[in-house]
């Protein structure tokens, strides 16, 4: 297959996408256009000057642009808007299913109420899942490098939607901030039912993932590339078929990793490990879905691989046994067309 019968092959490959934050699909041009709908003063005033800021050195540049951003966004319209075009763009990328992070306590900083947040983004997933058959949720993500009582705070307000979401992450500066702080946080999200996942080994340590399954006893790793790190880890976790969600274009462009080929992705599946591909915040990182399956095709990996990554985020996902099934089998019609 030539370049293109190959991105037409990943397009129509039936996946499903497990790390993504909303705010990280707020594209420039549509934050200048909220900026001034919504009256907030931003410190560039053009998409050229604005466009300058995305020459990442690590993932706090990136964060400090992301959190700025995040503040041109005021009312449920907005963040309805905002999953509705993530919603299209990934139903263009052959996405069947995607459990999507939202920072709450960001915009509660920004005097948005938990509910209107909420209440948009359940509002856009609802016309998504109309007009695309998209199915997904959300996962209210805590930020780490904010006070543990903050995280207290918002999972109090969650408690009423507790039924709407699917579960609980961590998310933002990662190194300093070990998941252990939020031992607590995560034992009340449990008992509200919700599913647990979290950031780690993105720059921080192996020993990050560790704690994340120990303390918080997550069932989903996002990044753990620096779990690759830890023999014995990598053991575990192929044992015990934890999924990673790792995010090629994000650890290229936040210098996890100096190039695609340094990511330990094929040896990772070779120990077993259940890895499957996102795209993080594709609005910041250049590219969705299919340019993150791209990326890895121009660097070394195969279609085969590819397909692997795709079955993984199926059996990653947190819905029942039947659904998984049903969206397996259209994997596997595709599988017999593009790669047998
Ligand atoms: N890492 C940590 N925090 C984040 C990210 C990420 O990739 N994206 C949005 N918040
Ligand atoms: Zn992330």
């Amino acid at each position: 297959m030539d370049h293109t019968e190959l991105r037409k092959a990943i397009a129509c490959m039936p996946k499903t996408e497990l790390h993504l934050h909303i705010e990280g699909t707020l594209e420039a041009p549509l934050a200048l256009q909220l900026a001034s709908r919504n009256n907030v003063s931003l410190p560039w005033n053009t998409l050229e000057e604005l466009e300058k800021q995305y020459d990442f050195s690590n993932l706090q540049s990136f964060l400090d642009l992301y959190y700025i951003l995040m503040g041109t966004l005021k009312t449920q319209e907005d963040f309805a808007d905002l999953m509705f075009a993530y919603l299209q763009r990934a139903h263009e990328n052959g996405i069947r299913h995607a459990e999507i992070f939202f920072d709450p306590q960001v915009h509660m900083n920004n005097h948005i109420p938990f509910s209107t947040v909420i209440k948009g983004l359940l509002n856009g997933l609802d016309l998504g899942k109309q007009a695309f058959g998209i199915t997904g949720g959300l996962i209210l993500c805590i930020i780490r490098d904010m006070p543990v009582e903050s995280a207290e705070a918002v999972l109090k307000e969650a408690e009423p939607y507790a039924k709407d979401l699917i579960g609980i992450g961590l998310d933002s500066a990662e190194v300093g901030y070990p998941p252990e702080l939020f031992e607590a946080v995560y034992r009340k999200a449990r008992q509200l039912g919700l599913h647990c996942v979290a950031h780690a080994g993105e720059e921080g340590p192996a020993d990050y993932v560790k704690q994340a399954l120990d303390v918080l006893h997550v069932e989903r790793i996002d990044h753990g590339i620096h779990a690759y790190d830890d023999p014995e880890l990598v053991q575990r976790l192929a044992q015990e078929q934890i999924p990673l969600t790792s995010c090629p274009l994000s650890n290229k462009r936040l210098k996890v990793v100096n190039d695609i080929r340094e990511l330990p992705l094929h040896e990772m599946l070779q120990a077993g490990l259940r890895v499957c591909i996102n795209s993080d915040d594709p609005a910041y990182f250049g590219g969705y879905l299919v340019d993150n399956y791209m990326a890895l095709l121009e660097n070394g990996y195969s279609l085969e691989e590819c397909a692997t990554f795709a079955r993984n985020s199926i059996e990653a996902c947190f819905i029942s046994r039947e659904e998984k099934d049903t969206l397996l089998a259209d994997f596997d019609k595709w599988y017999e067309q593009y790669v047998k």
